[in-house]
């Protein structure tokens, strides 16, 4: 344009009056405040002796030459220089435009300049928030995951902006979210999630003097899991020590883990805090002198995004063992014996065991003794008792509080004294047969019995086949009548049975079997008499 305006010099020159290109247009820019100085006519040092600024059609200042720079109508801020440039003191908004020029130089040579005025401003102020966002000491700001998340940027350009929103994160970096004009510019992110963890960036760009101002900030995405922490114990190798875990595994950043007991208000109590560290998994080993029946200890997660005390322990209350089942066992030699123990009482769950004797040695699984355990439930059973197996065992039940033992004693019967019954109940039936037998062959011989009309006598004398029922013993006597004297001089017998009431075999069977056998022995005499 310079050139141009050259070369419309030179043409200028040779002409005795000339009109300045319209085309040669000069633009200047300039903020506001600033001192703005428009040039009208650039070819050369001359010193114009009138210069006329006309702006949207009205003249707005005029002078030059040698003359004083005359004020300019009601306004002290423009002045014509001794070149003809305009001087504009403090620019303002709304100075923009087109300012004509007109100079008269000398030889009466009349030049017409055009220069375009862009008054700018910006961008300044940029200012980006994040509502809903806490700030951390370093400036960086979080957010929670979840919840809705409003950017807003913000800055002040003249005339004109552009404002863009852009994020570099894990995800690929994108510059443009969103972009648009005006004062202020607003993203939103709704339930917003850890991938939106990144740095957010607001790109405030002037329309017209091409300037750009960028302000960042980086936003962390927290969040802790729904679930609470969980409490587990694992036995340690002694087993009067356990180790106490907590984990809360699913949260960002790491939580803060504490292991203690007599949790209230947000507060433990003196010397009740047993570990804190800032991780997802918290162990603690305690012995038994610290562990008493009815602690609670308690595993507190502690988390930006949790409120405090919203249900984020675990927590479990220790019990001693306590292993319950019948404390007597009968069992018969050559059977199998099963004892039963339950422990489900025990917090932490006990260790249980099956032990023989009074020294307690450990029942050791094979064929003689088979282990069971199903739940709560445990099972020993004994195969083909013995008389040695008799005696006490023990369900002994072992957790980190201490050692609770369950005591069985085992009682064992011979088989020999089963025999006996057998043997008993099958000689009282024989026994009870043959008297039957007996009581019927006489009857039924009384004829022959009577021979000699001793029958008849007997009925006189009241001699009768008498059945007596003694109450003590529970004793037949079975009175045979005495008989009158056989040829062969054999004589009557008494016949006695005794009884055994089927309720009472168990005791007194071995005892009475050989009294009966005596009494077989002895009935066989009457019978072989009355047969004869
Ligand atoms: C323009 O005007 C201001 C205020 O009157 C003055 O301070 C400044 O020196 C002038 N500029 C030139 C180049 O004369
Ligand atoms: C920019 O901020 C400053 C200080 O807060 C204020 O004085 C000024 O007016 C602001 N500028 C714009 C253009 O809003
Ligand atoms: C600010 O602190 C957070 C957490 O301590 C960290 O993740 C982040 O990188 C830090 N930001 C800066 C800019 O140092
Ligand atoms: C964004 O910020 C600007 C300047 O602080 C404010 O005027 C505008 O109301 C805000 N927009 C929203 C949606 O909050
Ligand atoms: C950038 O984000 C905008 C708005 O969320 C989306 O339309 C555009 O596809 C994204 N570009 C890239 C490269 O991810
Ligand atoms: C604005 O700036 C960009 C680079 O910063 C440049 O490529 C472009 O030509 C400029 N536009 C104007 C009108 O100056
Ligand atoms: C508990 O912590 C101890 C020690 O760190 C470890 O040996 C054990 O395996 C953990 N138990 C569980 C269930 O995580
Ligand atoms: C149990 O722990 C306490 C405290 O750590 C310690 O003083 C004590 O000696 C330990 N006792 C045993 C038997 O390990
Ligand atoms: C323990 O188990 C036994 C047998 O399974 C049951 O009768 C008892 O009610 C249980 N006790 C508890 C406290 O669960
Ligand atoms: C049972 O034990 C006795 C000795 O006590 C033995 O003689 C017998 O063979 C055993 N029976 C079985 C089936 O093991
Ligand atoms: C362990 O059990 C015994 C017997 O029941 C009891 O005397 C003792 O006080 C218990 N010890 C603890 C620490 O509970």
């Amino acid at each position: 344009m310079k050139t141009l305006a050259a070369a419309a010099l030179l043409v200028l020159s040779f002409c005795a009056t000339v009109s300045g290109d319209e085309d040669t247009e000069t633009a200047v820019t300039a903020q506001p405040g600033d001192v703005a100085l428009l040039p009208c006519y650039t070819a050369g040092n001359v010193t114009p002796s009138l210069t006329t600024w006309i702006k949207d059609g009205r003249e707005i200042v005029r002078g030059g030459g040698d003359s004083t720079p005359s004020p300019s109508a009601g306004t002290q801020r423009l002045a014509v220089l001794q070149d003809g440039r305009l001087n504009i003191t403090q620019v303002v908004r709304g100075d923009e435009g087109i300012y004509l020029c007109t100079i008269l130089l000398p030889g009466n040579n009349i030049y017409h300049g055009r220069v375009q005025l862009q008054v700018t401003s910006g961008p300044e102020n940029v200012s980006l928030s994040i509502t809903t966002a806490t700030p951390l000491s370093n400036g960086t700001l979080i957010v929670f995951r979840g919840s809705t998340v409003s950017f807003n940027c913000s800055a002040s350009s003249y005339p004109s902006q552009h404002l863009t929103w852009g994020f570099s994160g894990a995800s690929p970096p994108n510059d443009t979210l969103l972009t648009g004009l005006g004062p202020w510019l607003e993203y939103r992110i709704e339930n917003v999630q850890p991938g939106a963890q990144g740095v957010y960036s607001c790109t405030a760009h002037n329309t017209v003097s091409n300037q750009t101002v960028k302000k960042s900030t980086e936003l962390l995405v927290y969040y802790a899991p729904d679930r609470h922490p969980e409490c587990m114990w694992t036995p340690a190798q002694d087993p009067s020590h356990i180790y106490f875990n907590c984990t809360w595994f699913g949260a960002y950043p790491t939580p803060t883990l504490r292991w203690g007991e007599n949790h209230d208000q947000q507060q433990w109590h003196e010397g009740h805090l047993y570990a804190t560290e800032e991780t997802d998994r918290l162990s603690m080993i305690l012995n038994r002198t610290l562990l008493s029946d009815g602690q609670t200890l308690t595993c507190i997660g502690q988390h930006l995004a949790r409120v405090p005390g919203h249900e984020n322990s675990c927590s479990f209350t220790l019990k001693p063992p306590f292993p319950e089942g019948e404390p007597i066992a009968t069992a018969v030699e050559r059977d199998s014996i099963t004892l039963t123990c339950s422990e489900n009482i025990s917090v932490p769950p006990a260790s249980t065991t099956w032990r023989k004797g009074l020294q307690q040695e450990v029942i050791i699984p094979g064929p003689k003794y088979i282990l069971s355990e199903e739940g709560p439930v445990l099972t020993l059973t004994i195969v083909n008792v013995s008389k040695e197996d008799e005696g006490f065992y023990f369900c002994r039940s072992e957790n980190p509080l201490n050692v609770t033992e369950l005591e069985v004693y085992l009682t064992v019967k011979t088989s020999s004294t089963y025999t006996g019954v057998i043997i008993g109940v099958f000689i009282a039936a024989l026994i009870v047969g043959s008297t039957i037998i007996i009581a019927k062959t006489v009857y039924n011989n009384r004829h022959r019995i009577c021979l000699g009309g001793g029958f008849g006598q007997m009925e006189d004398t009241g001699d009768v086949l008498d059945l007596v029922e003694s109450d003590d013993e529970q004793i037949f006597h079975d009175t045979v009548p005495r008989l009158p004297p056989l040829p062969n001089g054999n004589h009557t017998t008494l016949v006695q049975i005794h009884r055994i009431p089927s309720n009472e075999y168990e005791d007194s069977e071995s005892v009475d079997t050989s009294a009966q056998q005596e009494d077989t022995v002895q009935t066989d005499e009457p019978e072989e008499l009355v047969t004869f």
